[in-house]
């Protein structure tokens, strides 16, 4: 086919997506037949689009088919001496404003986390500086397995987005996890990226972020804590460490690696959380306390393990003392930051986190619906509603990484009006 045939609707300068030059990255599983609805309707919104394949996407879907509903030739090839010639790979990675890899397979992930360049689509990631959003599509075990999932974990530390994958019965006669969100989906997930500047810029700010669960000691073996995995405030850290903040991060007890680029201290206690925060409070722009901090710590720690026959009468009873409540602290401390607290609320939450914010002090607070099992602790995902003096803002459903992108953008937007 020759140059500019198109099937797709011509670009006409409207839409939600006018004049945005989209680079859609296409692997090769049974999804990709999904990308050239994709880019058809990225372009009815009136984006650019240009499709970079893999060597065994083109088994899916024709490249005749992608370059008539782009309306440009599709690349495929590092080597390609003509498509380079009109235009280098580097040139197309500056290019672009956004990369989308849609379908991504397990496969292109492992290549992605090894920072491989060895072809055109591994080497445009690494070459672009705008933001890199992954649609995964797998079968439920291939992605569940250990070795994606790591992965995922490095591809989010290295700042990339992530859409899906969905729930549902997939091509291979699974039930689970794996399938590639439906185009619809992705082009308004593309569509708030750019609406909504999901990359809100932090630069030269300092972020201050405790994350995950505290551990309170009952004796030597055992300890009061709760369910926080860390997520999603190991998502905070590495969405503002993109934004171009400089970022610390005070953890409990989590099974994640620290972000890359991010200072992490590791704590147990809420004591040990509390100081390594007030620390330095006096240093930090924004404090942002997502960590589920145990309240109460048992008022004796046993110097050895407790013995069953402790409790005698067929029962124990454990007493417990108040630990300090950092986030209180904080917003006291003198040399005050912008203080955000989360709320993990199971009945009430608006409510009981209006009431949270006023008796804290905040200067906004982040409301967790936990009574929902699908989001907040330990899930991939969450959603949130923001509270602030005088305003209130939803952030819809959808994966930790987008939930701190949006939350941070409300940062910075209050920042900047301070
Ligand atoms: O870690 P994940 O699995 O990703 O789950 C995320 C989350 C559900 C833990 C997170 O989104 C969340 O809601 N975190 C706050 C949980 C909580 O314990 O809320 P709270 O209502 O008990 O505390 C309110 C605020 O005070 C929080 O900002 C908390 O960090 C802070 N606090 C609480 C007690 C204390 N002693 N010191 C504090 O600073």
């Amino acid at each position: 086919m020759s140059e500019g045939i198109s099937e797709g609707t011509v670009s006409n300068g409207r839409g939600r997506l006018a004049g945005r030059r989209i680079l859609l990255g296409v692997s090769g599983g049974i999804a990709a037949y999904k990308a050239p609805l994709l880019v058809r309707r990225l372009r009815d919104e009136g984006a650019e689009v240009q499709v970079v394949t893999t060597a065994n996407a083109e088994r899916f879907v024709t490249r005749t088919t992608l370059q008539a509903v782009s309306g440009r030739p599709v690349r495929s090839d590092l080597w390609d001496e003509a498509a380079e010639a009109a235009m280098g790979h580097i040139e197309l990675a500056r290019w672009a404003e956004l990369v989308v890899l849609a379908p991504a397979t397990a496969d292109l992930l492992a290549r992605l986390a090894a920072g491989r360049a060895d072809a055109l689509l591994c080497t445009l990631r690494l070459a672009t500086r705008s933001p890199v959003l992954i649609a995964p599509a797998m079968n439920v075990a291939m992605w569940e397995h250990p070795a994606t999932q790591r992965n995922v974990e490095t591809l989010r530390r290295d700042g990339c987005l992530f859409v899906g994958p969905d729930e549902g019965p997939m091509a291979c006669g699974e039930f689970g996890p794996g399938r590639m969100a439906e185009p619809e989906a992705l082009l308004e997930r593309i569509v708030r990226h750019f609406a909504t500047g999901e990359r809100p810029r932090l630069d030269g700010r300092h972020v201050l972020i405790t994350a995950g669960p505290t551990r309170e000691p009952i004796d030597p073996v055992r300890y009061v804590s709760n369910h926080s995995s860390g997520k999603q405030g190991y998502a905070l850290a590495a969405a503002a460490r993109a934004a171009g903040a400089r970022v610390t991060l005070v953890s409990g007890p989590v099974a994640l690696s620290p972000p890359a680029g991010v200072e992490t201290i590791r704590v147990t206690t809420a004591q040990e959380m509390h100081d390594a925060v007030l620390e330095r409070v006096a240093d930090c722009d924004v404090f942002i306390g997502v960590a589920a901090v145990a309240d109460y710590r048992p008022a004796d720690v046993a110097p050895q393990k407790l013995k069953k026959t402790a409790g005698r009468s067929g029962g124990m009873t454990l007493s417990l003392v108040e630990n300090p409540d950092i986030i209180a602290a904080v917003a006291r401390h003198p040399e005050r930051p912008f203080v955000v607290g989360f709320a993990a609320e199971t009945e009430n939450a608006l409510e009981n986190a209006r009431e949270k914010r006023a008796r804290k002090q905040l200067d906004l607070i982040a409301v967790n619906d936990v009574s929902d099992p699908t989001i907040g602790f330990e899930s991939d995902r969450n959603a949130l509603t923001l509270i602030w003096e005088g305003g209130e803002r939803r952030i819809d459903r959808a994966s930790k990484e987008e939930v701190a992108n949006a939350l941070l953008a409300l940062i910075a937007e209050r920042l900047a009006g301070r």
